[in-house]
This record gives structure tokens, C-alpha cells and sequence, in this order.
């Protein structure tokens, strides 16, 4: 989906919900979840029922026609009726306003560009955009490796070692580019070396295990980027350093 700005933040107040009709005509629902934003389809999924007039707690949309109920930060059925989960779509706020589509790092980064429109929604929708001043730490090694991240905009320094026995990997990061892939391996439950923020970054922070389960929802595009992780690990073996 191509970015469209959708509304302003203060549009859609804490833990409430609106309708809005994109330029090109589409009706979405956004909610804000205490102050995160989410885009689900405007219509019920079970009748021609506009979402907009039924409940919501800033957790769970209830259509107030047969109560089917879904969790808004997933999409998912809850509650035990809806047979059907919502239409999510990938929601980014910048300078105050609300847009919808994949924008930044994720489209053009090596891993995941030319991954189908839907499933890089589904992993723009995890990533959590993130900003990170010059001197602090990432990860250390050692750390859990629950999530991965993709540079959006600064620098990154990856060192191997601990403590004060720690000397730099030699990556330098594009935009774009994934780091902290640890977390989308099953037999690597730690990080094996550090990243240090050398400039004012951004990232995105997506968690491992749920962006697999994307990925194993569209073998096509998983496939296609583990084809590319498993690039990126021969490109790792063949450097000095470890990511
Ligand atoms: S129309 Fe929404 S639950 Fe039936």
C-alpha cells in the first residue's frame, strides 16, 4: 500500500475510534490504543455494518450488531463468536499526523523488499519505530534475542566481546538494513555481540518469533526472506566480526 496520510493524531483521541475515507476513496477504522494508532477495514466482516458504531475499550472492537469482537492490535477474533478476523493495515505517525502504508526502512531493505504487499503490512504493523540518542547501547552480548531491528536513519557500531575486552565488528549498516538477526533463528537465543548507537538513530524493533509467524503465513515471501537472511549469515561468516 502506498502511504496515505489518513488524519491527524489528535483526531482520534485516547482509546477512541474513527472512520476516514482515504483520497482514493478506501474507509478505514483508526483506533488509538492508549495513544498507539491501529487501521482496521471499516465494515464488519460478517455484515455490511459499519464498525464505527459499535464498542470500543481501547483494547476490543465490538460490533454492535451481533457483537463479534476482535483484539485491535491484532485483528484477531476474541471473545469466542467472530468467525473472522479484521483487515489490518500498517499505521506510522509522524509530525502529529496519521498515515497509512509501508513507508521507511522495511520496503527497502534487503531482507524484505519484494515481500507481497500484505505480508510487509503485517511486519510494518510490528515494527515499533524507535529513536535512539549517540552513546547508548542497543544490545549487549549475552542479551536475549527476542527482536530484530532495521536502520532507518543514523549509525550503528556493532562490537564483539564484553566488558573492556570488546573491539568493533566492522559493519557499516544502510538504511534498510537488518540487524540483531539472532532473533529469527531458533537455535540462537542470545546476542552474540553488541550494538552501540554512534549517531542520533532510528529503528525499527520488530519481535522475532511474530514476524516468523508472518512470514510462515506466505511461504512465498518467506522463502524468498530466509533466502536472503541466509545471505546475509554468509556474508557475517565471511567477516571479521559477528552481528
Ligand atoms: S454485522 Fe457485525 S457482528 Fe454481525
Amino acid at each position: 500500500m502506498t502511504v496515505k496520510r489518513i488524519c491527524l493524531a489528535s483526531d482520534v483521541p485516547t482509546n477512541e475510534m474513527r472512520e476516514f475515507t482515504t483520497d482514493g476513496g478506501d474507509k478505514l477504522l483508526v483506533a488509538n490504543s492508549g495513544g498507539e494508532y491501529f487501521a482496521v477495514q471499516a465494515i464488519c466482516p460478517h455484515q455490511d455494518v459499519p464498525l464505527c458504531d459499535g464498542f470500543y475499550d481501547g483494547c476490543v472492537l465490538t460490533c454492535h450488531q451481533h457483537l463479534w469482537q476482535w483484539d485491535i492490535k491484532t485483528g484477531e477474533p476474541v471473545g469466542g463468536i467472530a468467525e473472522a478476523p479484521l483487515e489490518r493495515f500498517a499505521v506510522f505517525v509522524e509530525g502529529g499526523e496519521v498515515f497509512v502504508g509501508t513507508r521507511g526502512a522495511l520496503n527497502v531493505g534487503e531482507l524484505f523488499s519484494g515481500l507481497s504487499e500484505s505480508t510487509l503490512s503485517k511486519l510494518q504493523g510490528l515494527a515499533k519505530a524507535e529513536e535512539h540518542p549517540a552513546g547508548g547501547a542497543l544490545y549487549q552480548a549475552g542479551d536475549p534475542a527476542d527482536d530484530f531491528f532495521v536502520l532507518d536513519s543514523g549509525r550503528i557500531e556493532f562490537q564483539i566481546g564484553r566488558d573492556e575486552r570488546t573491539s568493533p565488528a566492522g559493519f557499516m549498516l544502510r538504511k534498510g538494513e537488518v540487524f540483531g538477526w539472532a532473533a529469527l533463528l531458533d537455535a540462537h537465543p542470545t546476542r552474540i555481540a553488541s550494538a552501540r548507537v554512534l549517531e542520533p538513530s532510528r529503528v525499527l524493533r520488530i519481535n522475532g518469533k511474530q514476524a516468523l509467524a508472518v512470514l510462515e503465513a506466505d511461504p512465498a515471501s518467506g522463502y524468498l526472506a530466509m533466502r536472503r537472511l541466509a545471505g546475509l549469515i554468509a556474508r557475517f561468516l565471511a567477516a571479521p566480526g559477528a552481528r
